[in-house]
């Protein structure tokens, strides 16, 4: 199993929308994918198809009541596998983050009592970088992909915090979501990110804004199946194609995956 943490250093990126989207379509190409919520506010179960929040989760196992997988587990139409972060209190986040500080590798263990096959995925919704979440998620990572709006917040604060994103050894790539070509700003903004990232950011990563895309997550829906034709479904069919080739090790990447991260 290989693991895909999503991370993003600005907040409404559109990272819990890529996670869940990404599931989905890769499971639907077959691969077994499991999804964990990191992030206190439990939307992933959300866009996965709960129709109320989860109460137990990730965030009780993190603060150490219970195990992280068993009994918090669901599996969504399409047969993802996900474990929601669930409602938590202040005082339990102050305590797990606590935790996950002492214990850095308390996420790399869990994940590693996931019983999945080898082709499959694990990919993490993380919450805000840096945090301590985003941390384990991107100590526990393969690949690492940074969500990012192209405006000057989310570019700058991403080129700043990139070279800890790449500490850990995995592969890591940008992408764009929220993109308006029409727009100097964004193109301003991602001059300056390239410039920090390199061929980080490549064009193929790039997700279009789309004012359905909330629409359609209000109405329990995908973007990619009310309006398959549209930009922005083509691109995260697109970047699910990139992941799937990713996994089965037939993308020259570029850059070598450590041997160490690579389970
Ligand atoms: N490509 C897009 N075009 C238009 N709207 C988008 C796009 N991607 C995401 N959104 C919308 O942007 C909002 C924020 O998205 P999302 O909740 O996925 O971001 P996030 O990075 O997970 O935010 P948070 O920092 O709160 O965790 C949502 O309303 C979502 O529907
Ligand atoms: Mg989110």
């Amino acid at each position: 199993m290989k693991t895909i943490a999503l991370v993003s250093t600005v907040g409404g990126a559109g990272k819990t929308t890529v996670t869940a989207a990404l599931a989905v379509l890769l499971a639907r190409r077959g691969r077994p994918v499991a999804a964990a919520d990191l992030d206190p506010q439990n939307m992933l179960g959300a866009h996965l198809g709960l129709d109320t929040f989860a109460r137990a989760g990730l965030g009780h196992a993190m603060a150490g009541q219970g195990e992280p997988w068993h009994g918090n587990t669901w599996r969504n139409a399409d047969g993802v596998l996900f474990a929601p972060h669930g409602e938590t209190t202040l005082a339990e986040r102050t305590a797990y983050e606590a935790r996950l500080a002492q214990e850095p590798h308390w996420l790399v263990d869990a994940l590693a009592r996931i019983d999945f096959p080898a082709r499959g995925v694990a990919l993490l919704d993380t919450a805000r970088f840096p945090s301590q979440q985003a941390a384990q998620a991107v100590r526990a990572a393969d690949l690492v992909l940074c969500v990012t709006p192209p405006d000057p917040a989310g570019c700058a604060t991403l080129a700043r915090c990139f070279p800890s994103l790449r500490e850990t050894g995995a592969l890591v790539k940008v992408v764009v979501n929220r993109l308006n070509p029409a727009r100097d700003m964004q193109r301003d903004a991602l001059v300056l990110l390239r410039a920090a990232v390199g061929d980080a950011l490549e064009l193929a990563h790039r997700v279009h804004f789309d004012a359905a895309m909330p629409e359609s997550l209000a109405r329990g829906e995908w973007l990619f199946d009310e309006a398959p034709h549209s930009q922005a479904s083509h691109d995260l069919h697109g970047l699910a194609n990139w992941i799937d080739a990713w996994l089965d090790g037939t993308l020259d990447v570029g850059m070598a995956v450590d041997s160490e991260h690579t389970r």
